[in-house]
């Protein structure tokens, strides 16, 4: 995925008065504070510097994933406002802006005063707070998004039950695709789906997560380094994988797949091995050229994507247990 034209001409120039070598070495800071699991807030960097450094690093990748994940928010009604939870420079807002034209309303609390300043000049016409998104009594949205910004506050399932209160349709939540955070997004799916919220995505069934003890389900957004992003990351590679967990709540039921791919397909010339949850359990599918329909399906299918009943347990396609 790359980012829209505007959204990178505009990066790019709220980046132009940066020194690289200062930009280079502020985005080394930042992913390191993020490799230990630390809050944005408390990156050591001057003012300003930090909300660069994660425009230059993370904007692109965050942006990407949360594309990724609204494809499973319906778009019937479609949601006309957003709540931006932790909003950064209001990468979700924009997100959404482009996945739901029809936004009209978007309220983004975001604390930092750095990032509020650069959000504003993507989303001159927001509302943005300076509020602490756990200290409030949210507003109602009929979206509400909580990105890479739960596992920054001290008590995410509260943070996360009030997120909900506030979703009129819809309750979006992104963290990194880690152990650790997949334990915090795991308590968070069970907590609200006591509360009532009907889980859309990425799970076939709201039962008792399967995945297994020091597994963790998370999925990968493959997205396109700019020029920029390749100098501020000293990145050789064209592209980078954000790696993500994520939840998506809804009001109503929608329809659920009848299994979601969660690891990387493997591909051997005569066999396609799927690591398929179907809600209740995680089975590997092993596909042969047998069934040529089925051997198409397996070979266009990818990580995070539906496995649908039709295809899914063909008489010649051999079934185990993960071994892991
Ligand atoms: C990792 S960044 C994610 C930014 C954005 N959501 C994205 O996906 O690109 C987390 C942001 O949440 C903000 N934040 C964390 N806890 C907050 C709170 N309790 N109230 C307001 N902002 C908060 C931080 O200042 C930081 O800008």
């Amino acid at each position: 995925m790359k980012l829209p034209t505007w959204l990178r001409d505009k990066l790019e120039s709220l980046l132009s008065d940066a020194s690289p070598a200062e930009l280079g070495r502020a985005v080394e800071v930042l992913s390191q504070h993020y490799r230990q699991h630390k809050p944005t807030q408390t990156a050591a960097l001057a003012p300003g510097l930090r909300a660069k450094a994660y425009l230059a690093t993370r904007f692109a990748a965050t942006f990407a994933a949360i594309r990724n994940v609204l494809q499973h928010v319906p778009s019937e009604p479609p949601p006309t406002s957003v709540l931006d939870l932790g909003a950064g420079p209001g990468t979700a807002s924009l997100a959404a802006l482009e996945t739901f034209p029809h936004i009209s309303r978007i309220t983004l609390f975001e604390r930092d005063a750095d990032f509020r300043t650069l959000g504003s000049e993507f989303l001159p016409h927001a509302d943005w707070r300076n509020d602490d998104f756990t200290q409030v009594r949210l507003p109602p949205h009929d979206l509400v998004i909580a990105a890479w910004s739960l596992g920054e506050t001290p008590n995410p399932l509260d943070a996360a039950l009030e997120a909900w209160r506030a979703a009129l349709q819809a309750l979006v939540i992104l963290a990194p695709g880690t152990p650790a955070a997949f334990a915090e997004v795991r308590q968070i799916r069970k907590r609200l789906i006591e509360a009532g919220a009907y889980l859309a995505a990425p799970c076939p069934a709201a039962g008792e997560c399967p995945m297994p003890a020091g597994d963790w389900c998370h999925f990968r957004q493959r997205v396109e380094r700019s020029s920029l992003h390749r100098r501020a990351k000293k990145g050789a590679l064209p592209y980078e994988d954000e790696k993500f967990s994520y939840l998506v709540f809804c009001r109503y039921p929608v329809p659920r797949p009848a299994g979601r791919i969660v690891r990387h397909p493997q591909h051997r010339p005569d066999n396609i091995k799927l690591t398929v949850c179907l809600g209740d359990r995680i089975t590997e599918i092993h596909v042969t050229r047998r069934s040529r329909e089925l051997w198409r399906a397996a070979r266009q299918a990818d990580w995070g994507e539906a496995w649908n009943t039709s295809t899914l347990l063909p008489p010649e396609a051999s079934v185990s247990s993960p071994d892991r």
